[in-house]
């Protein structure tokens, strides 16, 4: 089968196509024929080594979320999945390939009326936009900043917050047309990469701040939280955070604020699938929309990670074997 390797950690030309053996289902695991894969921006940080210390090491078939039809399956696991279209976290084992094995709890039987395309451009990033909005105890009428939201995390965080009522939905963006497309899925406010550019009736603080990006600037955000205010790191786009930038929160005594990083490993494996099964059906019904950038064929992977660095995409790149 086809499949993409890391050859050598670092820019996408490391990316490599190769003819790789199928891998069987193992106990406890599914095959799948794969027809859309995701690639996100976890993608590149793997591609660039910052995640070897997990096993992401050069050689590793690149990719995690799959969606496809189930072709095989290993000891100790339910026949009847086979021929059923699912969406999958094949984890370690890769999934930038024509076959992908993923253990059964982390696959998921598509609703009618769903993509393969769509499940791949939410099943991962909802359930993180879901859960780290919960883990900012957001409520009805809270003030919510979505840094980076024009990822799929991010444009998630905007949708999920807008219908759950949320009193102001502001986002960065690096362009006006980015903050046009991101109105449309619910933005109230567009604020620049350094939080500039709101309009006059802009919130001045936030009670709730997500944030993909962290890097450099992210003491500047910690700045923006109105008192009691909740702050949940879920990615490092731009790397990590100056080492002192809790002493911000210390200078702020006075305001209470909280900050968390958050990481959808933490949440129950049943929790996810529950938040993802129903996340499915309301994109299913048009409720909760994807935001697909392209569809591009597997062997064009290196293609599609370019486009992530130059800072193209809006929304999530589909591969397609
Ligand atoms: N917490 C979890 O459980 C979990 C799970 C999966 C992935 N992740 C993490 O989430 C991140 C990827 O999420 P994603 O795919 O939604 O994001 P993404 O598409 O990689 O990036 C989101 C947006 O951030 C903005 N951005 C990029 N570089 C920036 C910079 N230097 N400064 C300010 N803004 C910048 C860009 O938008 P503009 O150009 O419009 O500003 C970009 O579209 C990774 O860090 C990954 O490790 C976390």
């Amino acid at each position: 089968m086809k499949a993409v390797v890391i050859r050598t950690f670092g820019d996408p030309d490391g990316l490599e196509v190769v003819e790789a053996p199928e891998p069987p289902p193992g106990p406890g695991q599914v095959q799948i024929a794969t027809e859309a894969i995701g690639a996100g921006g976890v993608d590149a940080v793997i591609r660039r080594g910052t995640l070897a210390a997990y096993g992401f090491r050069e050689g590793h078939v690149l990719g995690s979320e799959v969606a496809g039809r189930v072709t095989g399956v290993g000891e100790g696991v339910d026949a009847a999945w086979i021929g059923r279209e699912v969406w999958a976290f094949t984890g370690l084992s890769g999934g930038y390939a024509e076959l992908a094995v993923a253990a059964v709890e982390d696959v998921l039987a598509l609703p009618d009326g769903l993509t393969g395309i769509d499940a791949v451009t939410l099943g991962g990033s909802g359930v993180v936009a879901h859960f780290a909005l919960e883990r900012a105890r957001f409520m009805p009428g809270d003030t919510v900043l979505v840094r980076g939201a024009a990822g799929s995390i991010g444009n998630t965080a905007v949708q999920l917050a807008a219908k759950g009522g949320a009193g102001a939905v502001a986002v960065t963006t690096s362009s006006a047309e980015r903050g046009t497309r991101l109105r449309n899925l619910g933005a109230t406010h567009v604020l620049d990469r350094s939080g500039q550019l709101a309009g006059p009736d802009a919130p001045e603080g936030f009670d709730v701040v997500i944030d993909v990006v962290a890097g450099p600037d992210l003491p500047l955000f910690l700045d923006r939280l109105s008192p009691n205010g909740r702050y949940v790191a879920v990615g490092v786009v731009a790397g990590p955070p100056p080492a002192d930038f809790g002493m911000r929160m210390i200078d702020a005594f006075r305001k209470s604020l909280s900050f968390t990083t958050f990481s959808s490993d933490t949440v129950p494996v049943d929790d996810r699938q529950a938040v993802r099964a129903a996340q499915f059906t309301d994109a299913a019904r048009g409720e909760l929309r994807t935001v697909v950038h392209e569809v591009l064929p597997l062997e064009r992977a290196a293609l599609a990670h370019r486009a992530m660095d130059a800072g193209e995409v809006f929304g999530r790149v589909v591969l397609k074997p």
